[in-house]
């Protein structure tokens, strides 16, 4: 027995060794190997493997020549922050890392067992594709990982980090996953690559420029985080994970209070100018709202108008989106209200309490967003926050207009609690367009036109932007103090800890996708 144990620790140390020219490539890369990836992002020593011996059973032109053990994909589970996660590592020294039945196996079992046992299931990518030379079975085995992630969508939190090539429909899973994470120079993923692209439209272009992280991270929006080496890349899964359940029942991580209810904070009247049309950085008013000034931002790069963060506040982790007056003056625009929706989606599915801070404008208009699709984009962020049945906070910071103030969690829509800075002006219009509107025929025939205009201001705004007139009608429950921000807030999640679901008679709403 002694001897066999010898054996098959002689194997198994083999391969983890695996092959050193390989390794030697992923470093002049600037990568790691998959298991020295799997040694930075869990806890010392807790990673379990499953199915190290396996090897495919292909016969195809090339895959029966050599027939290495793992077959390319590291697999099993550990814990990070001492908290379960189901995980697997493609390896790129072996066939490109690419995927055949073996190793498409391995990966359905590590997405059963995440399923299985409620944890997040975290897949690190460095392959190229279905692996040529096993045919159809190569794409049998990705049809299963997409069954698999749509299953589990909204169960367990699904992260894919990608730290090589992603190619072909192999991007259809991270795409299908809550959070996608990418390395700038080493990562990309497109469906066809540069040599069809040639081939088929003529057209020039480098993996990068096709699909970088920063393509995905700034214009698809694919991406979500984006780094500049694998080991903040890395670092930050670990963060994420620190803020997310391991699955759709369990509770959220809790962290000790922090005296947040009796915090106030003087500088908040300081960041947001009076005068509505000044711009500012909606995430310098985070920073001030929530612990420690902490926040993980998603999509950071991509629909700037609009924040999305994760963060906590007094201890409990809550999901908060921003209009952001430093981009496109915080207006609502399609890819906004695409990043806003999914995020809100993200936060319900997984019980994490909204905080909603807004100071818009209104959509966008022109030509563009019409045809873009604004109608049907905006409805999707609509329909996020009309269906949302976590605790929802919604602070008006400044202005508030039009159909963007509804769709941004007003009261209307479902908000729990909404809560107004006395700066606040909640109207259809501002004042200026409202003017142009209500007299047209008067402006045009005045003798001071200027005159008429500045006293149709002053009337606006004395009749229906004065602090006060939302909260008379019950559309805003208080009016705070800038300074009272954080702590309003903290006493409204402390208000809302019992809120729960009751579960719906339907099969499922039809989402404007
Ligand atoms: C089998 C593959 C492979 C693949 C790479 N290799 N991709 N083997 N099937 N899909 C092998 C190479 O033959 C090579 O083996 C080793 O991996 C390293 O590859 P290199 O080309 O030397 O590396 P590099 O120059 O870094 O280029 C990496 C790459 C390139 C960009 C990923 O290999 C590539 O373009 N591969 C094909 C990508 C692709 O088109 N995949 C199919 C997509 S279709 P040796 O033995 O020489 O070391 C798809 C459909 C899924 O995925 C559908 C699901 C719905």
């Amino acid at each position: 027995m002694r001897q066999l144990r010898a054996e098959r620790d002689a194997l198994a140390d083999k391969i983890v060794a695996g092959r050193p020219e390989g390794a030697e490539r992923q470093h002049q890369l600037g990568k790691h190997t998959a298991r020295e990836r799997l040694d930075r992002l869990l806890d010392s020593g807790s990673f379990t493997e499953i199915e190290m011996f396996r090897r495919h059973q292909a016969h195809g032109m090339k895959a029966d020549g050599t027939r290495p053990h793992t077959d390319g994909v590291i697999a099993g589970s550990g814990t990070i922050d001492g908290r379960r996660v189901c995980i697997y590592a493609q390896d790129f020294t072996i066939f490109g890392g690419s995927l055949g039945e073996a190793h498409a196996a391995k990966i359905h079992k590590t997405m059963d067992l995440a399923l299985a046992t409620g944890c997040p299931l975290i897949g690190l990518n460095d392959g190229g594709g279905a692996r040529i030379q096993e045919g159809a079975t190569a794409l049998d085995g990705y049809g299963g990982i997409f069954r698999r992630n749509v299953q589990a969508s909204g169960v367990i939190p699904q992260i894919s980090v990608i730290l090589g090539p992603c190619a072909g429909g192999a991007a259809y899973s991270p795409a299908l996953s809550d959070f996608t994470f990418m390395v700038r120079d080493t990562a990309f993923m497109y469906l066809t690559g540069p040599d069809v692209v040639a081939a088929v439209t003529g057209e020039r272009v480098s993996h990068d420029e096709l699909g970088g992280a920063d393509v995905h991270a700034r214009q698809s929006g694919v991406a979500t985080f984006v780094y500049d080496d694998e080991l903040s890349c890395l670092d930050d899964v670990r963060y994420l994970v620190s803020m997310l359940p391991s699955n759709n029942l369990d509770p959220l991580p809790a962290a000790p209070s922090q005296g947040a209810m009796t915090d106030e904070r003087p500088r908040l009247a300081e960041i947001v100018p009076h005068d509505p049309s000044k711009p500012y950085d909606m995430r310098s008013v985070i920073t001030e709202i929530v612990d420690d000034g902490d926040f993980l931002e998603l999509h950071e790069l991509w629909a700037r108008n609009i924040v999305c963060a994760l963060a906590r506040v007094d201890g409990e982790v809550v999901g908060v989106v921003g209009n952001q007056p430093a981009y496109l003056a915080g207006a609502l625009d399609a890819a906004a209200s695409q990043k806003a929706a999914r995020f809100v989606r993200l936060c319900d599915a997984f019980s994490i309490p909204l905080v909603t801070l807004v100071d818009v404008p209104g959509f966008l208009p022109g030509t563009d967003q019409e045809y873009g699709g604004i109608i049907r984009h905006g409805a999707k962020l609509l329909y996020a926050y009309c269906e949302a049945t976590v605790p929802r906070i919604q602070v008006i910071v400044r202005k508030a207009y039009g159909g963007a103030y509804i769709v941004m969690d007003s009261r209307s829509i479902g908000a729990d609690i909404s809560m107004a800075w006395p700066t606040n002006e909640i109207a259809v219009m501002g004042a200026d367009a409202a003017v142009g509107i209500i007299f047209r025929k008067e402006l045009a025939a005045a003798a001071d036109p200027a005159g008429l205009r500045a006293d149709f201001r002053t009337r606006y705004a004395e009749e229906f932007m004065h602090p006060y007139f939302a909260a008379e009608r019950g559309l805003v429950d208080e009016i705070i103090d800038p300074a009272q921000t954080r702590s309003a807030i903290a006493a409204g999640l402390a208000m809302l800890r019992g809120k729960r679901k009751f579960p719906s008679q339907r099969k499922h709403g039809n989402v404007p996708l």
